[in-house]
Formats: C-alpha cells, sequence, structure tokens
C-alpha cells in the first residue's frame, strides 16, 4: 500500500458529514484523524465504517492517565483496528514505558504517538504551572524522552521539526497540524509552514483539517497539496 503523507483532521460532531467527506477522498492520498468530538459522538462503529472504505486512522484520543489505566486505553484502542493512536508525554516516563508495552503486545500494533507540549501553550502558560524550560527545550526533552520509551514518534508544530529531526533522527515519526497551503486561510491557526515547507524541515505527516475539509472541491484540494509536497 502506498505511504500516503496526509492526514486530513475530520472535526465534525458526528457520523453524516464526516463520512460524507470521507466518501469525497481516496485511501490512497490520505489518512484521516478522528478526535475526542467526533469519537465521543459516534465510538468505534464510525472506525469500522471508515476502514471498510480502506481508509487507515488516527485515533487521536491523547490519553493521559496513570500507567496502568492508559496502558488498558491504549490496548482498547489498539483493539479497534487503526493505523495510529497517542498521549501525552508529560504522563511521564513510567506511563509512557506502560503504554508502549500494552501496544507492543497487541495483536495488530499501530503506531504510538506522543503530543510533546500543546501548541496552544505558550511560554507564560507553562511557567504559570511552575516549569521554568524554555518551551523548545521542553518539546525537545519530551521527544527524547518519548523516543526513550519506545515511541514511534510524536505530535510537534512544524516550527520545531529541524531541531526534533536533528536530536531524534530519521526514523522518528514527527506528525505536524498547523499547515496552510499558501493561498489558504488561516482560520485560527498562527504559527502555520506550507506543506512542502514542512515536509522539507521534516515532517513525517501532515495533519491538514479545513483547507480540505472546507475546500469546495476536497478531493482537488488534496490532489494539490499532494503534488506540492512532491514537488
Ligand atoms: O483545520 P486545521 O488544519 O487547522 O486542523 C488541524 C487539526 O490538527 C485539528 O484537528 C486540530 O485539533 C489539530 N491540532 C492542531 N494543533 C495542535 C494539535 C492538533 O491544530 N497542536
Amino acid at each position: 500500500m502506498s505511504d500516503p503523507k496526509i492526514i486530513v483532521a475530520l472535526d465534525y460532531p458526528g457520523a453524516v458529514p464526516a463520512l460524507a467527506l470521507a466518501h469525497r477522498l481516496s485511501p490512497e492520498l490520505c489518512r484521516l484523524k478522528v478526535g475526542k468530538e467526533l469519537f465521543t459522538a459516534t465510538g468505534p462503529a464510525l472506525l469500522e465504517q471508515l476502514m471498510r472504505s480502506g481508509f487507515e486512522i488516527f485515533l487521536d484520543l491523547k490519553f493521559h492517565d496513570i500507567p496502568n489505566t492508559t496502558a488498558q486505553a491504549c490496548k482498547a484502542a489498539a483493539g479497534l483496528g487503526v493505523w495510529m493512536i497517542n498521549v501525552h508525554a508529560l504522563g511521564g516516563r513510567k506511563m509512557l514505558e506502560a503504554a508502549q508495552l500494552a501496544v507492543a503486545n497487541s495483536v495488530k500494533p499501530p503506531k504510538l504517538i506522543a503530543v510533546t507540549l500543546l501548541t496552544s501553550m505558550n511560554q507564560e502558560d507553562i511557567n504559570e504551572l511552575g516549569i521554568q524550560t524554555s518551551t523548545g527545550e521542553m518539546v525537545l526533552r519530551l521527544a527524547k524522552l518519548s523516543q526513550e520509551c519506545g515511541l514511534d514518534g510524536v505530535v510537534c508544530s512544524a516550527m520545531e521539526t529541524a531541531l526534533l529531526r536533528k536530536h531524534c533522527g530519521n526514523k522518528f515519526a514527527l506528525v505536524t497540524p498547523g499547515i496552510r497551503p499558501l493561498e489558504a486561510s488561516l482560520d485560527d491557526q498562527s504559527r502555520v509552514m506550507t506543506p512542502e515547507a514542512a515536509i522539507k524541515a521534516g515532517s513525517s505527516y501532515l495533519v491538514i483539517g479545513r483547507p480540505i475539509t472546507r475546500a469546495v472541491d476536497p478531493m482537488q484540494a488534496l490532489l494539490d497539496i499532494n503534488s506540492q509536497i512532491r514537488g
């Protein structure tokens, strides 16, 4: 099978619009991300429908709990047959190791990645939590910890990709949201990068929502972004 670099974020409140959009796309050209809103509304039934149509799924539930609870949640998520799942790196070493072990012991292990720092948090926000390190240092520290614990990669801002690629090597997956083609609206994103620049900086996969989901022709938008990446 091909290894599409684009993960389309299905940010919808229910199954009907999510399936309608999926039917306008192709599993050869993208994977799909199902997050907390959609999964809470629809449960695993929607995942089965999307997978039956040939799509690989990133189940973006960002688990963050004590090691045992996180491991059991990862085991349950792995049992759904999805391609990728995630946890918060801030859960710490014991939680990350427990999650990794649970995934490794599953019948069909998904890729397991960690969220480093939420990109919605700035320096002031993390200082308020009592953390005095810079956001860049913190992201690098959490990415390296995730790698040491055997995870397959991290979610990070495209701005951090080059630094993480340098320190974490070529095999570590860097999954980056905040992607905007030159002609697209920024919506509520501020620190954005074009698909081409993000791939050049070392992103493995690009999470893209509205530039595709709200396009007049979503398939054409997907084709255009894919050709920009290849270029
Ligand atoms: O529509 P847009 O391309 O902005 O969607 C980006 C997707 O990536 C959304 O699902 C959003 O929740 C997610 N995301 C993000 N920034 C992060 C982590 C996830 O935009 N730091």
